[in-house]
Parts: structure tokens; sequence; C-alpha cells
């Protein structure tokens, strides 16, 4: 009799410092991959408050000239890539160190990759279809969402065609991660809550994606816990650096969960929506999961139990229909608490969008891994659901 085996999975994952002062490595790590001058990628919002100064001055004492580019904007744009690669090969540039959120980190791979590779950043969109890595790049972040510090993906918006374009290989793993918990208290209330609901995304989905395996799963329902206990605490008390690392730490193995099993039907339509109306891709996230682990917790139930358990919620005892509501509720109640309550209506998408939307969302890669194959109408219910 045969039994079933592991399935192959792989596990990516640069190298990781993560604790207070981890940013004024950056100097030394830039020393330690051979780097002669960086190319600081940030935004006017981290300058503003002060960590890009830090990072320059580690850079600068350890020896290495540098070179800032700071014309980054949330959802970044091909334009903007395209810019920075400009300066980074004008300047002689011969390493990346990106001090930022999601937005800043996914335009510094872009960079990167234009900095290693012909033609442009539409001809490496889709999965592993990069040629060459990036040059050496050290990632700090400075919000507790995103994970692009440690990912596979980078995601660049095209104002041509309103869609956003997905880069997921191997070859986007940064080499370095410098996580600093102190970076995240800057942040203000909504941005605080629109990455960590991103974060919590990230677990939910990489634990119910056909992609998981054991590497992952403790990463995701490690990350519900921490998120489920610690974003309301982190927003109301901004400089508790307790709760901040909490997050920081849900974020990074959310990050690192969502990396390896990849996500599901939530990101498939928050990517077509923020390419759409421009919008923060936490927030997209956050108004769409309740709706999207209504329509998957059929197909694989246990796994929603775990996540219920992980989030709190006493579901012993309890018949099935009566934890799914009570999950979609808590869900519901952590990002109305969090300070999210607006919908996709009040956003600006009408009803006349929908079909769009759906359609694109269902040539997103991340739908592939979603447990519960979605058709057309499947997307775009769930979309009228969260209008
Ligand atoms: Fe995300």
């Amino acid at each position: 009799m045969h039994t079933r085996g592991a399935a192959l999975r792989k596990f990516v994952a640069p190298e990781i410092m993560f604790g207070d002062g981890a940013l004024h490595l950056a100097g030394q790590y830039g020393r330690n991959l051979g780097g002669n001058k960086a190319l600081i990628v940030s935004d006017p919002g981290v300058l503003a408050a002060g960590w890009v100064q830090q990072v320059l001055a580690s850079v600068g004492g350890a020896g290495l000239e540098s070179t800032l580019f700071t014309r980054v904007t949330p959802n970044p744009r091909i334009e903007e890539v395209a810019a920075g690669a400009v300066v980074y090969a004008e300047q002689g540039c011969d390493i990346i160190v990106a001090v930022g959120g999601g937005s800043v980190i996914d335009c510094a791979k872009g960079i990167g990759l234009l900095a290693a590779n012909q033609g442009g950043i539409r001809d490496l969109v889709g999965v592993d279809n990069v040629g060459a890595p990036m040059p050496p790049t050290i990632c700090i972040p400075t919000t507790a969402g995103t994970s692009a510090d440690v990912s596979q993906f980078a995601v660049i918006t095209d104002r041509e065609i309103n869609r956003k374009l997905l880069i997921i290989s191997k070859a986007v793993v940064p080499d370095i991660s410098l996580i600093d918990p102190t970076t995240l208290t800057t942040m203000d209330a909504p941005l605080t809550a629109c990455t960590g609901m991103d974060a919590l995304v990230h677990a939910v989905e990489a634990y119910v994606s056909l992609g998981h395996s054991p590497l992952t799963d403790m990463h995701a329902l490690q990350a519900v816990r921490l998120i489920s206990s610690n974003l309301q605490k982190s927003i109301t008390e901004p400089n508790n650096l307790e709760y901040r690392n909490n997050m920081m730490l849900a974020s990074l193995e959310a990050g690192l969960a969502f990396s390896n099993a990849s996500l599901g039907a939530v990101h498939a339509m928050a990517h077509s929506l923020g390419g759409l109306l421009d919008l923060p891709h936490g927030q997209c996230n956050a108004m769409l999961l309740d709706a999207v682990v209504d329509f998957n917790y059929g197909q694989v139930e246990q796994r929603y139990r775990d996540i219920a358990t992980a989030m709190g919620i006493e579901i012993d005892g309890l018949p099935s229909g009566e934890i799914r509501k009570r999950l979609v509720a808590e869900i519901r109640r952590l990002r109305e608490t969090a300070g999210l309550r607006d919908t996709l209506s009040r956003c600006g998408v009408h009803r006349t969008d929908v079909h769009e939307l759906a359609e694109t969302a269902l040539n997103d890669p991340c739908v592939v891994t979603n447990p519960r194959r979605p058709c057309q109408r499947d997307i775009e219910v769930i979309y009228e659901e969260s209008l």
C-alpha cells in the first residue's frame, strides 16, 4: 500500500536582521555586499520621518558613496521605475538600498531589474520570467504589511492600461532585509490599519493557498495570532514598541508565508481594484477579505477553523455554519475597529465597473492558488457584496 508523501515545495527568504537598530547596519551590509555607491530609494513621507537620514549616515560611515532617489508614489508606476534606473546608471551605482513601505521597495526592485536586464518592466511580467537577478539589494521596511522586503513579488502599476503588473520570481528576493520595528512609530493610524490588514490577508491567503506547506503554515498562523492581538493596540498606542515589534514580526512571518505559498482571490481582486482606481493596497484587501473567506469557507473548512482559533474565536462544539459566521464577523470587527469602515462604493467603485474588475482579477496570477476556483460571475458577486 502506498501512502502519500510530502508535496515538493521550496522556501526562499533573504538574510534577515530583525530588531531595534537594524537600520544602522545598512552601511556594514552594503560594504559586505561589495558595494561602492548605493542608490538609496525612498519617498517623501519616509524622508520627512527622518529614517532616510539615518540610513545615509550609516552608509556614509561605512565609506560608501550614495545617491538619493525619492520620486516614488503609492502604487509605483513604470515611469518612476524607469526614472530610478536612469539615476542608478548615470550615477554609477552598484548596490540598492530601499527605505520605505511596499511602494518604495517594489519600485527599488523594478529599478534593480532594469539595471540587470534588457528591455522594460512589461517584458518581465509573470511567474519566473526574469533573466538576470537584481544588483545587491538591501531593504529596510518602514511599514508592517507588504513584506516586499522578503517576498518574491514586485508589483508595478501600468497607467496606460490601468493595471497592476506582477513580477513573481526568486530574482526579486532582496539579499538582505534589515527589519527595525522602531521605524513603525512614525506611521499614522490609517497607514497602520491598511498595512496591518494587508499582513492579515497575506497570512490568511497563504494558509488556505493551494501552494501552502508546513513551513509556510507555521508562519501564517503565528502572523494571524499576532495581528489579531496587536493591530488595534498598535493604533491606539502608536509609540508602544511591544505592539509595534509584534506587528513587525507578524508582517515578516506573513511575508515569508505568502512569498512561498502565494496568495488567493483577495489579492487578485485587490490588484484589479488598485490598478483601476489607484487605492491603497491594504485598504483594497481589507474591503474584500470577509466576502472571499465566506466564498472559500466550505472548500477548506478545517483550515479556516485553524484561522478562527488563531484569531481567538471559541469554536469548540459549534456547528460549521456558526464558525463560518463568527470568523467572517471577527474579520469585519477587526477591520472596523482599525478604522477601515469604507465600502467599495464609498471609494468610487460603481456597479458598472464590476465586470471589468472581475475580468482583470480572473487573469491575476494570485487567483491560481485560491482554494476554490472562482468563475467570472463568482468574482462579480464578491465585488457586488462588497460595494
Ligand atoms: Fe498584499
